[in-house]
């Protein structure tokens, strides 16, 4: 992308100045992420945590890269929120992670406490951002960020829906052998086992899933995108996926900072969308400057919307559990 122009200068002075995005949780996924950032040179970054001395050093390591990856972004590591002021974007991946034989939603009494931390510390540092949050269980999380940050909807959203649409991309070229490029996959819901995918909207060459594979074969592909986080975790054995979750975080950066309003699967809050209320769900929404530009409803059926209900009724279970609604 083009970095902004500084428009702080006075006028016959010209210099370009990138994007602030700053990362909260330089563990794993957020470090990746930051890595992704830099190296499509769109924004310079802040990796923040708690560990003294972890953000600083991995930041040092990625300036190191500058000179082979040739990117002209700053990445910086601090354990101080000052250093994050003013971001545009600002990613919470500050949270535990799960290990094998866990779900995303055991995770949710240290990690609600962990988010609430960040995001009362996050937004003091930096009111005017879009905050995407990514600590599991996602759409809890972003639901409880939501409620306590006074941050308009549109700015704070959750990062799920594209890393399960990701996956589901790659069930469909390993089942049908086409290139990743000529597959557009759509996986919704919640970011758990109640996830929904999207056949009949999910394309192959343009052609719908449904005409390209069997219903027998289409149930193999998503019971392969639901369980592609879990299959991560059992080899790992030590914590969770962070590649494709670190990519899937810069692609939704990169349609924010660059406006493109490309359609992804975000989790987003719901007002009635899909007969859906007060619930932050991943629907297929477009991305741009102001964060969630718009929630498109897709034309979908009777099935497909009780599915999509069935799921938003999971995380109102898990919402209710945390006794966040009045
Ligand atoms: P990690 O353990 O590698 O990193 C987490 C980092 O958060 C650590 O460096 C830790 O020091 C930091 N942290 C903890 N409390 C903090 C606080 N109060 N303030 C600032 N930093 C704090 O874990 P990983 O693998 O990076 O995962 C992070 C979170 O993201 C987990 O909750 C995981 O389940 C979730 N996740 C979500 C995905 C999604 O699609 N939404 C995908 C992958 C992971
Ligand atoms: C994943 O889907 C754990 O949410 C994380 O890999």
């Amino acid at each position: 992308m083009q970095p902004y122009l500084d428009n702080t200068l006075r006028e016959g002075e010209i210099t370009m100045a990138y994007p602030k995005v700053t990362i909260v949780g330089a563990g794993n996924v957020g470090a990746t992420a930051g890595m992704i950032l830099a190296m499509k040179d769109i924004a310079d970054v802040v990796l923040c945590d708690v560990v003294e001395g972890m953000p600083q050093g991995k930041a040092l390591d990625m300036m190191h890269m500058r000179s082979n990856e040739k990117y002209g972004t700053t990445i910086t590591g601090t354990n101080d929120y000052a250093d994050t002021a003013n971001s545009d974007v600002v990613v919470i991946t500050a949270g535990i992670a799960r290990k094998p034989g866990m779900t995303r939603e055991d995770l949710i009494g240290i990690n609600s406490k962990i988010m609430l931390d960040v995001i009362g510390k996050a937004k003091a540092a930096s009111p005017n951002a879009i905050f995407i949050c990514v600590t599991n269980p996602l759409d809890v999380m972003t639901y409880l960020a939501f409620k306590n940050a006074g941050v308009p909807k549109n700015r704070l959203m959750g990062m799920g829906g594209v890393l399960d649409s990701a996956r589901y991309a790659f069930a469909i070229a390993e089942a049908t052998g086409a290139s990743v490029d000529d597959i557009t996959a759509y996986a919704v819901g919640a970011h758990g086992q109640s996830m929904v995918t999207l056949p009949r909207f999910s394309t192959v060459k343009g052609q719908p899933l449904t005409e390209v594979l069997t219903p027998e074969q289409i149930e193999a592909t998503t019971k392969r995108t639901v369980n592609g986080g879990a299959e991560v975790v059992e080899l790992l054995k030590t914590g969770s996926a962070f590649y494709a979750p670190g990519s899937s975080i810069a692609k939704m950066v990169e349609a924010i900072l660059n406006d493109t309003h490309e359609v992804m699967s975000v989790c987003a809050y719901l007002e009635g969308e899909y007969g859906i209320e007060d619930t932050y769900m991943c629907v297929p929404v477009e991305l741009g400057r102001n964060g969630v530009e718009k929630i498109v409803e897709f034309d979908v059926n009777e099935a497909e919307l009780a599915e999509l209900q069935a799921s938003a009724a999971s995380i109102a279970a898990q919402v209710d559990s945390l006794g966040l609604r009045a």
